[in-house]
């Protein structure tokens, strides 16, 4: 049975109604540049259909994670202006979300116009989900649109206190993500492997861990694999292992063998010495790095394995980049599996912007059998089954 939503065609959304949409713009930014608008322009089919029938449209995001201080390089300028010029009209922005100012603009705001509203994490009581302060959002608004599936696994004020206090429904981006994601989550097509790169283990292994139950293999690949191959008593020299968590890597190692899903985890690895001038790097067993060097990428054997894996995948879930993708030649695991993912005949889904930005430098996210999703950590979460409380209160009854 399909998930169903509340749509934006069962909202009161009229001429002149104030709707309040919550988007994901957690862009990535350096010096106040915008490295990759892929969530701006996400959005735009719902900002148009809102723009279409005339409402006021209220955008509410978040950026980085400024815990609860206001921060200036996390602010969001640089997405209304890019935002303004995606849509050609102007995208007014305040330096704030909620309290008087906020309030006395909205009010003299006009139909068919767009404000985007500060990072509401500047306020702690956004993450604490505080009753109060979802009061606050909500009395800017007629009606909520929650359009932010990359946000879809934090239960916070903005995406579901609101929720709770206005009429409310899933933004078209929100919809799609939901009817894509669906397919991989109740039948995927086997054999199901999951590619996990990138540099966080601690936000990954429970989604891991849920996945044991559904996937046929693992190729786990970037930060995150030193940190399993230590738990399984490999050397693996200065490379980044988070010790905190190695009994949890031991505990999904385990469930894995228990359910005789396979694990692939590099057998070589690119190595790099740090902070040298001229950077030096060679080839090495993933289970013996020598001290002072770190495993910056997969190697030749490892890239071979995982595309022998990937060749006859007919499900494939891939989130987190394999090396330090920005920096050559530790790009060459990434691009190489990138490429194996395009020219499998398998249905993949991407998570998360490091990676769809890897598989984009490849040549490869266009490729007919790829869909990009806007989430990184939502993405796994959903697919691992877990129920995610923003997208559980937009449900229709079953
Ligand atoms: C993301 O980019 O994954 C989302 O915007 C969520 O960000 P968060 O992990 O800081 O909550």
């Amino acid at each position: 049975m399909g998930l169903l939503l509340r749509r934006l065609s069962d909202l009161p959304i009229r001429e002149g109604r104030r709707v309040l949409v919550r988007v994901d713009y957690n862009l990535p930014l350096r010096d106040g540049h915008l490295l990759d608008d892929s969530r701006l322009r996400e959005s735009l089919p719902t900002l148009k259909y809102l723009l279409q029938h005339r409402t006021k449209i209220i955008l509410l995001s978040h950026l980085g994670r400024p815990k609860g201080k206001p921060l200036t390089e996390l602010r969001l300028d640089p997405a209304a202006h890019r935002l303004g010029e995606l849509l050609n009209i102007r995208v007014h922005k305040l330096d704030d979300c909620v309290g008087p100012r906020v309030e006395a603009f909205i009010a003299q705001m006009k139909p068919g116009e767009i404000v985007l509203l500060e990072n509401v994490r500047f306020h702690s009581e956004e993450e604490a989900n505080n009753e109060q302060f979802a009061q606050k959002l909500a009395g800017l608004g007629d009606c909520y649109v929650n359009d932010a599936f990359g946000t879809a696994h934090r239960a916070h004020a903005s995406t579901y206190g609101v929720a709770r206090l206005l009429p409310s429904a899933a933004g078209l981006l929100l919809e799609q993500e939901i009817t894509m994601l669906q397919r991989v989550r109740e039948h995927p097509a086997r054999p199901f492997v999951v590619i996990v790169g990138g540099a966080k283990l601690a936000d990954k292994i429970g989604v891991l861990k849920d996945l044991v139950a559904k996937a046929d293999a693992f190729l786990l690949g970037g930060c995150i694999a030193f940190t399993l191959l230590k738990a399984q008593g490999a050397s693996v020299g200065s490379s980044l292992v988070d010790e905190q968590l190695l009994d949890e890597a031991r505990l999904f190692l385990a469930a894995a063998r228990e359910r005789s899903v396979r694990v692939f985890l590099p057998q070589d690895v690119q190595i790099a010495q740090e902070a040298t001038a001229n950077l030096q790097w060679a080839v090495s067993r993933a289970d013996a790095i020598p001290d002072g060097w770190q495993g910056w990428d997969i190697g030749p054997q490892t890239i071979k394995t995982f595309q022998d894996q990937i060749r006859d995948a007919k499900t494939i879930v891939w989130a987190g980049p394999l090396g330090r993708f920005e920096q050559p030649p530790f790009d060459r695991g990434t691009r190489e599996v990138a490429r194996a993912v395009a020219a499998s005949g398998g249905f993949a889904v991407i998570g998360g912007g490091d990676t769809a930005a890897a598989l984009r430098q490849s040549e490869c996210a266009s490729a007919q059998n790829i869909y990009c999703s806007t989430g990184g950590g939502a993405t796994l979460e959903f697919l691992g089954g877990r129920k995610l409380p923003p997208i559980e209160i937009l449900r229709l009854p079953d």
